[in-house]
């Protein structure tokens, strides 16, 4: 079992990630260099790629092109077979439709057919045949923590937590990024990289708070959940015990795991980028342009919306609804979010420090 069911389906997570969008739009040209830096392969072996969390492959769509056509410009004729990763209750219908339907997906690359495959598995599990993927890529998706956490935390956020609950969570964001890596080596052939983009953590010298990813999101996230709690909407304890089960690493954080000298996995993969870049919010930009609040507040709630409402339907809405439908309740609590965020387009604004690592399999 997953910690998030995936992203809201039927095409509205893809109509609602532009922010996704553009983090993936950053890691184009590590893509590029990732292709360019592997190893030849034999005639007729295919290039296998990897794509560790897809969705409903609107941005996959467009990484994968990106691959396609680093590999095709190397090699015109290279047989490739797209491998598209994310959990079994993802919405797959929809991913191979847009697949098929994007005038610019990777089935109009130029070359042979590239063959579209699903994996679908947690990428907590070995997601390919052993030492079989020549390029991994993973956008927005690593940052979720393989079970939900069991811990206190004053809000709905990680680094809300103080002390043995702030321990908990780091020691369980750490074995899960090591888990991460340990089935990436199973799933990669020598001399591959997998390029890894997810929320971060960006650490300026002190006394400067860190900048953690979506921050100032989940706390008017949880202000909302408790003021619906407060009008007996739903149960407080739920809202006490509801934590989002993502984990915004910090470049040590990142690298920790994957250089414990004398380890697996240090072994395994030579480190070779590590940092984290803030990437600029689509939402603010587009409201600076036009000064329309409403617009503003209705794309940043659907842009929530769709990463979030899986995980708070099984483990907020569910729980803890008091009488309504839980349809109802998720329909009210967004719409309270969009008056919030309309009301100060820049109170609660989405900030973003997007965590890069690319590693390469020795
Ligand atoms: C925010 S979406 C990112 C989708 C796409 N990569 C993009 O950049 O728009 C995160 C994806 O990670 C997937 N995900 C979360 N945990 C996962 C896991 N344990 N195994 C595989 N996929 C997972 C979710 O189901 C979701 O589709």
């Amino acid at each position: 079992m997953t910690t998030t069911g995936g992203m809201k389906a039927g095409g509205y997570y893809d109509h609602h990630s532009e922010y996704q969008q553009r983090v993936a739009a950053t890691g184009a040209e590590l893509i590029r260099d990732a292709v360019s830096r592997t190893p030849a392969l034999p005639n007729g072996e295919s290039f296998v790629i990897a794509d560790y969390g897809c969705s409903t492959g609107k941005s996959s769509a467009a990484s994968m092109r990106t691959a396609v056509d680093a590999v095709r410009a190397a090699e015109r004729e290279r047989a490739i077979a797209a491998i598209h990763n994310d959990v079994p209750t993802n919405d797959w219908n929809t991913l191979f439709a847009n697949l098929a339907a994007d005038p610019d997906g990777y089935a109009h690359a130029a070359g042979p057919p590239v063959v579209p495959l699903a994996s679908a598995v947690s990428f907590f599990e070995a997601a390919a045949p052993a030492g079989s993927v020549h390029l991994g890529m993973s956008f927005s998706a690593a940052h979720w923590l393989r079970t939900q956490p069991d811990v206190s935390v004053p809000g709905f956020y990680f680094c809300e937590a103080t002390g043995d609950a702030r321990d908990v969570l780091a020691a369980q964001a750490d074995a899960d990024w090591a888990r991460f890596f340990t089935m990436r080596a199973h799933d990669l052939a020598s001399g591959a990289r997998v390029v890894v983009q997810c929320v971060g953590t960006a650490t300026p010298e002190p006394p400067a708070e860190p900048q953690v990813t979506a921050r100032a999101l989940l706390r008017a996230m949880a202000e909302v959940a408790a003021t619906m709690a407060d009008e007996g909407l739903l149960d407080p304890a739920a809202v006490d015990a509801y934590v989002l089960p993502v984990y915004a690493r910090t470049t040590d954080e990142a690298r920790r795991p994957l250089e414990v000298a004398g380890s697996d996995l240090a072994a395994a993969f030579a480190v070779e980028t590590v940092r984290t870049d803030p990437v600029a919010n689509p939402y603010l930009d587009a409201w600076r342009q036009d000064h329309d609040v409403g617009a503003y507040g209705k794309a940043y709630a659907a842009f929530v919306r769709g990463f979030t409402e899986s995980s708070l339907r099984e483990h907020l809405f569910t729980p803890g609804a008091r009488g309504l439908p839980v349809d109802e309740l998720l329909d009210d609590y967004f719409a309270r979010l969009e008056a919030r965020f309309a009301a100060d387009p820049e109170a609660d604004a989405f900030e973003d420090w997007t965590l890069t690592v690319v590693v390469a399999r020795r």
